[in-house]
């Protein structure tokens, strides 16, 4: 694996790749690899013919400052998985080389980002969209790479693409799951054994919530019951859970027509910020 941490040389380096016209499929991450992240360079390489993953912990996503110090950083085994995986190319970048010293740009996707994450943590998905940006401008890959988990960027990163006009196709790639069921997650290695038990209420909310809303319940009532099972789950705080529309993000509050419905919810165990979702996939 060619590891970059400049973007000119790496610019070189692609711009060979694609006069050899070999199409670029790019998986961006901020490392402490985990199978969800090995899930999209296999989806990568199964449809192009290099693959370049960017390990990049990008600060102006983050808008706490603890969050951003604790975030896991352990690269020389991420690198050993992508190389095990197969991956062709790593840029793995300073700051100084993502942002200048007086960065000042900023994204605003309207109703998109003001919900939900966008919510909870402002300024997150401008910071998302910025270094997303950067990327897609420094490897203009013909293929880019993103989890399900994080549903809502998704949709932030498409919006970007139509409205920057990328020329990228993007791919969203389904959650993975311990067999328990909870979300891979580079947060889930800061959680102890007994925190992870208590995590597990992420997902059974949500399989609990589906099936109860499909036998006819409203949304109101599934939520109720959620904010008080949570109690049973030790150092478990609800920031949301919400019905919304998989395309808009916006609340579909007790509607019975979930044909574009999902189910996103976000909660603490702990100092530990997890998130989860769930498509509702009616015809
Ligand atoms: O999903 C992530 O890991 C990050 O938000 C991303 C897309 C790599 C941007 O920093």
């Amino acid at each position: 694996m060619e590891i970059f941490e400049e973007i000119e040389p790496l610019r070189a380096f692609l711009k060979g790749k694609r006069e050899a016209l070999k199409s670029i499929g790019l998986v961006p991450t901020m490392g402490a690899l985990h199978d969800g992240h090995l899930a999209l360079i296999r989806a990568s390489k199964a449809e192009n013919e290099v693959t370049v993953s960017s390990i990049y912990i990008n600060p102006t996503q983050f808008n706490n400052q603890a969050d951003l110090d604790k975030y896991p950083r352990t690269r020389e085994a991420d690198i050993k998985l992508l190389e095990a995986e197969g991956c062709d190319v790593l840029f793995a970048p300073q700051n100084a080389e993502m942002y200048s010293e007086n960065q000042s740009l900023t994204f605003d996707f309207g109703t998109l980002d003001k919900v939900l994450e966008g919510k909870f943590r402002p300024g997150h998905f401008s910071g998302v969209a910025l270094v997303v940006s950067k990327l897609f401008n420094i490897v203009q890959p013909d293929m880019a790479y993103f989890g399900q988990k994080d549903y809502q960027q998704f949709q932030v990163i498409n919006r970007l693409k139509e409205e920057l006009k990328f020329s990228i196709q993007l791919r969203s790639v389904p959650i993975i799951r311990e067999k328990s069921g909870l979300a891979l997650s580079s947060r889930n290695q800061r959680l102890s054994e007994q925190d992870k038990g208590n995590a597990l209420f992420l997902y059974e909310t949500l399989i609990e919530a589906k099936a109860q809303l499909l036998n006819g319940a409203s949304f109101s009532k599934v939520r109720s019951e959620a904010e008080a099972r949570v109690k049973k789950y030790e150092g478990v705080k609800l920031e949301y859970f919400e019905l919304a529309n998989k395309n808009t993000l916006q609340e579909l509050g007790d509607t019975r027509n979930f044909k574009n419905g999902i189910l996103l919810i976000a909660a603490f165990v702990n100092e530990v910020r997890l998130i989860d979702n769930m498509l509702l996939e009616v015809e």
